[in-house]
């Protein structure tokens, strides 16, 4: 069959069927590689992992890529510039799986070497790129090579920067924290930045054996409740080793985490920047886009369920004439909206601002920063409407006021909890993706009309829908994530979870929006077992398509591996790959 772009050219991919086998598969005609994997060398002077890891250690970890790659930014090689052979790729590291890592782990007795592996392996790599016969290669010892982990210092900036829940007795100004981890999606600003999503931040807090709780009402305990801080021995057990992650010593520690993070890959000093005006909650992403009158906009999702949609818009204007400084602060004075939908299919942004909508010190915000600190209170006081977790959203680059929104999936969505009109079915084990269209296709707007682009599922099941698409004609899809744009202006759509709804590898799906093909879902690449597809992004010219390949081998151990890739023989290991069309060209054309 003839496959259709966005644009009415044919798409240049016959789509490949869903798989399960341990390997990359990509359509005909199209070749890829490994690049990068956990471990790889980045900073100079920095060992190879050897053939049975043995000689993994922090310093090792601290100068190598690290663990479970999830968002990846391509920056040309200049700040502003357009080349595609040459440039930086910033690639977050979201978590650590010590099972896969290190040949002898016990979870319940880490040792505090592997802690401190781990929170070396979370964060972040600044990696140059250079292309070469259309495989992207990595520079090791590169120049503007850097690591960003668990320790690197940041600052607070924005309205809640010092407010004294920031503050600990490590840090009395509130504004100095120590490293980001659990970083999802992310985005790239205008001025040639990255921003990268603080998400399930929570899981690396806990009490230490033997150490009390505070009351159920304690004030702080409230707090932390709402966002699944909880007062027992953590998963990680980091506690046990370092005061920050331990609630009985440091209570304020996790206020002071679920930020959006800025970092710029062309300056290797740069101190990364805890932005609070986006708010806190476990962030996704952050996809900016500019308003018609030139404000910075930036969307939010909050990943859990019945958690909610945020936008971010700027109170100044961003414009390329702009210092780097006056840009970075378009992200701290601004309003942030949480989203309401409407059975009419229209909705509402409504601003989390103190004084408004019932964010008053009668109910409980202190003040502006407390809104933000607390910003899933604060959607809760204005009724934003509770959404089947809310992951990538993504503004249309070519279709001004378009917006997409992926909602991953929410099976704890009962006949108790009930659905709302933009989460539409219960037990939703295989997502949907939401299409927003801003009022006056003015993404500054604040009401909108939505619609189902997608409700995911094996096509042969009723309560799917493909865009109005002959559903006999689409790949099987479940579990949107992260959303990228192709060359063709067609939806990117990555998943995470189809093993667990399809029993198919995670996938990226292409899925043209506009005219007959709209929702016309075509798979085109699968990755191995275990492992989630991540990314995806492109390069300024089209021609290589990165993916991050998170997780291979979720499941297994390294004694006991479910997954061999990129390298036979070594366990698994999450890896970047580019993929390109064998012999050159754009990647779909
Ligand atoms: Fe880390 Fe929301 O996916
Ligand atoms: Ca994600
Ligand atoms: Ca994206
Ligand atoms: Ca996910």
């Amino acid at each position: 069959r003839v496959a259709m772009a966005q644009d009415g050219t044919q798409i240049g991919f016959t789509p490949i069927s869903a798989s399960s086998a341990d390997s990359v598969v990509v359509p005909e005609g199209y070749s890829w590689n490994t690049f990068l994997r956990w471990g790889d060398p980045i900073i100079k002077g920095t060992p190879g992992l050897t053939t049975d890891y043995s000689n993994l250690t922090v310093e090792q970890q601290e100068g190598a890529f690290g663990y479970n790659n999830d968002f990846v930014a391509f920056v040309p090689a200049t700040r502003g510039g357009t080349e595609s052979d040459e440039g930086l790729l910033v690639v977050n590291h979201e978590y650590t799986q010590g099972e896969l890592m290190f040949a002898s782990y016990d979870p319940d007795n880490p040792t505090e070497v592997q802690v401190n592996i781990e929170i070396a392996a979370h964060g972040a790599s600044v990696v140059e790129v250079y292309r070469e016969g259309g495989a992207m290669y990595y520079r090791r010892g590169g120049a503007l090579n850097r690591r960003i982990t668990g320790t690197t210092p940041m600052t607070m900036t924005g309205p809640a920067a010092g407010h004294a829940k920031l503050r600990t007795s490590t840090d009395p100004s509130g504004t100095e924290v120590m490293g980001t981890f659990n970083n999802c999606a992310g985005g790239k600003t205008p001025w040639g930045t990255i921003l990268t999503a603080e998400e399930n931040f929570n899981q690396y807090f806990g009490l230490p054996d033997g150490a009390a709780a505070p009351a159920e009402d304690d004030p702080v305990r409230v707090d932390h409740d709402r966002y699944g801080v909880a007062y027992e021995a953590s998963g990680r057990k980091w506690e046990r080793f370092v005061d920050r992650f331990d609630l009985s010593k440091e209570p304020n520690e996790p206020y002071r985490h679920g930020w959006i993070v800025e970092i710029d890959p062309y300056d290797p000093d740069f101190v990364p920047r805890k932005h609070t005006a986006l708010g806190r909650f476990k962030h996704e992403g952050a996809e900016t886009t500019v308003a018609p009158d030139g404000r910075l906009v930036a969307y939010l999702g909050d990943d859990e369920r019945f958690d909610y949609l945020y936008k971010y818009v700027s109170n100044g204007t961003y414009s390329p004439d702009n210092t780097l400084e006056e840009n970075m602060a378009l992200l701290d004075d601004g309003t942030l909206y949480v989203a309401t939908f409407s059975d009419d299919q229209t909705g509402q942004w409504i601003p989390l601002v103190h004084g408004q909508n019932g964010l008053t010190a009668e109910n409980g915000f202190a003040d502006q920063g407390d809104v933000l600190i607390r910003a899933r209170a604060a959607g809760d006081t204005v009724g934003a409407t509770p959404m089947d977790r809310p992951e990538d959203v993504q503004p249309d680059p070519n279709r001004p006021g378009y917006v997409y929104v992926a909602c991953t999936n929410n099976t704890r969505r009962t006949e108790e909890v009930g659905v709302n009109a933009a989460n539409p079915r219960l037990d939703n084990q295989w997502g949907h993706v939401i299409e927003l269209v801003e009022a006056g296709n003015d993404v500054g707007a604040t009401t909108f009309s939505w619609d189902f682009l997608l409700l995911c599922g094996d096509p042969e099941d009723d309560s799917t829908f493909f865009g109005g698409y002959d559903k006999s004609q689409v790949s099987p899809i479940s579990a949107p994530d992260n959303l990228a744009f192709t060359p063709s202006g067609d939806l990117l759509v990555a998943t995470d979870g189809q093993p667990g709804g399809l029993e198919l590898n995670d996938a990226f799906h292409w899925v043209p929006l506009t005219g007959s093909e709209r929702g016309h879902v075509q798979q085109f690449l699968s990755v191995p077992v275990g492992a989630e597809a991540c990314g995806p992004e492109f390069t300024p010219d089209g021609q290589t398509l990165f993916c991050a390949v998170q997780h291979p081998g979720d499941g297994g151990t390294l004694a006991a591996p479910i997954s061999q890739f990129p390298d036979p023989g070594r366990g698994a290991r999450p890896a970047m790959i580019s993929i390109w069309k064998t012999g050159g060209g754009v990647v779909g054309s």
